[in-house]
């Protein structure tokens, strides 16, 4: 111990503390962006007539992989899965669905969803299913959206809305 430099110790001793705690606040605002995102969808949700489930239910009280539609993945405990299928739910799809970035599946179909989808739906990497048939999506598909996503995107649907526009793929 008497070899190393009183330096050195002073610098490990106030170094470490740092870095262990900036891993710590890493994850944390890894796992806060997944209910914040979620969060922000459920205040886009005007008309949720089943208020039984969603709007009672996506709460901070309990983690979000604990929330009804919500699927995380078992090692990292991010949400890799979204399904609120057929919840009779209303409202807008909010950019902050951009920021799920462990999604893998996303099911909304069944529902009364308007408006635009968010270019930020690119951000999702691993998405590899999309079901936002059912709805009354409308507006153009962004051209950037659908390019960026097909990397590995194996199955989109789409049917059942107003959506305008030639999808190239
Ligand atoms: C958290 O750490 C990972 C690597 O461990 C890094 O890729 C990621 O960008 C970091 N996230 C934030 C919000 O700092
Ligand atoms: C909310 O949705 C229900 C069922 O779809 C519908 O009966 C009701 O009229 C809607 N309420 C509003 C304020 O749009
Ligand atoms: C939310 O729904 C899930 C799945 O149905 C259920 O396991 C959980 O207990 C519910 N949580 C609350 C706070 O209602
Ligand atoms: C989405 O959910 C509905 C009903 O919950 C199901 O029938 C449909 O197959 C699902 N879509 C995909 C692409 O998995
Ligand atoms: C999530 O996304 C929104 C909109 O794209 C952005 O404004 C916000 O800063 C993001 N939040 C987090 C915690 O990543
Ligand atoms: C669309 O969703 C509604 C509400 O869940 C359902 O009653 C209807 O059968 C669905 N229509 C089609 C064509 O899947
Ligand atoms: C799509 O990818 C291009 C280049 O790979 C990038 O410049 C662009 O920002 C991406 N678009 C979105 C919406 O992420």
């Amino acid at each position: 111990m008497e070899r190393y430099s009183p330096i050195l110790q002073l610098i490990a001793l106030f170094l470490l503390p740092y870095l262990l705690s900036h891993n710590l606040a890493n994850t944390t605002i890894d796992l806060n962006t997944d209910e914040f995102s979620l969060l922000a969808f459920k205040t886009h949700i005007t008309n949720d007539s089943s208020h039984t489930t969603l709007g009672k239910n996506w709460t901070t009280k309990t983690s979000v992989c604990h929330w009804v539609g919500v699927t995380c993945g078992s090692r990292h405990h991010r949400v890799i899965a979204l399904d609120i299928s057929h919840m009779s739910l209303e409202g807008t799809i909010p950019p902050h669905i951009g920021n799920l970035s462990f999604l893998v599946y996303l099911n909304i179909t069944g529902n009364l969803f308007h408006g635009d989808l968010p270019n930020e739906l690119a951000h999702l990497r691993r998405l590899r299913v999309v079901d936002f048939s059912n709805n009354s999506f409308a507006g153009e598909l962004p051209r950037t959206w659908l390019g960026n996503m097909t990397d590995g995107l194996e199955e989109m649907h789409l049917n059942f809305n107003s959506f305008n526009g030639i999808i190239i793929l």
